[in-house]
């Protein structure tokens, strides 16, 4: 059966994780969040205490990165040299190093490289923000995904653990910043592709939305 490279892009919020791991898992495909391979150098970069206009600095980080995904029994793991970091990504001060350096070129380009030999065999379901417009702009089927300000932060606040939690007005806030970061940086902006089909997840249940997806998908395989 003809195997797609699928791809999703949007806002922080808007479905992106929960939609690549539910449609990858559908379609019998692998699912890559690109968004924690920012994180992962945004980690380095904060132990390191390497600045984000520091393009030295970041270039020495990812040199030294090995970033590979590795499927396991409790689903598809990242490991940077050989550490399991996928649950250790997601607190507010590595979010928002994240969004600093995925402005910074000498990453970008670091990163396209890893992510274009992450998709080199089909059967993959990639999210993040250039995912269809730069990384893979000839994946078979894109998709830009977007909802409310509001929708995608209260989404964010009852996914962070307790432990690390912001009040729903800090996330809103931290959301506004990022997008205004991801969307108006000289390189590689979040946009949609030009033939990217853009669904509105604010009122739609996660179901609802894969089950659109996978039609889409399942047209494209023919
Ligand atoms: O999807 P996320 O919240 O985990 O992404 C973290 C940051 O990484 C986000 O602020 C923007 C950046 N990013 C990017 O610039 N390009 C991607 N393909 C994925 C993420």
């Amino acid at each position: 059966m003809k195997k797609l490279l699928i791809t999703i892009d949007g806002p922080a919020g808007a479905g992106k994780t929960t939609s690549s791991r539910m449609l990858a898992q559908r379609l019998g495909y692998v699912c890559v969040d690109t968004g924690a391979l920012y994180r992962a150098v945004a980690d380095r970069a904060l132990k390191a205490n390497v600045s984000p206009d520091d393009d030295a600095g970041l270039e020495n980080i990812c040199r030294d990165l090995n970033i590979s995904y590795r499927i396991q029994p409790n689903g598809n793991r990242l490991f940077v040299n050989d550490e399991d970091v996928t649950d250790r990504l997601r607190t507010p001060e590595i979010t928002m190093a994240a969004s600093a350096i995925s402005a910074r070129p000498v990453v970008r380009r670091f990163l396209l490289n890893v992510q274009r030999e992450l998709g080199a065999k089909k059967g993959a379901v990639f999210e993040g923000r250039d995912m269809g417009t730069v990384v893979f702009p000839d994946a078979d089927l894109k998709f830009f995904l977007q909802a409310s300000l509001k929708a995608r932060a209260m989404r964010r606040y009852l996914e962070s653990p307790p432990e690390t939690r912001q009040s729903v007005s800090e996330v809103e806030h931290d959301i506004e910043i990022r997008d205004k970061n991801d969307s108006t940086r000289i390189h590689c902006p979040l946009i949609p592709a030009d033939d990217a089909i853009i669904i509105d997840s604010t009122d739609i249940s996660i179901e609802d939305l894969i089950d659109r997806m996978a039609a889409f998908a399942i047209e494209r395989i023919g």
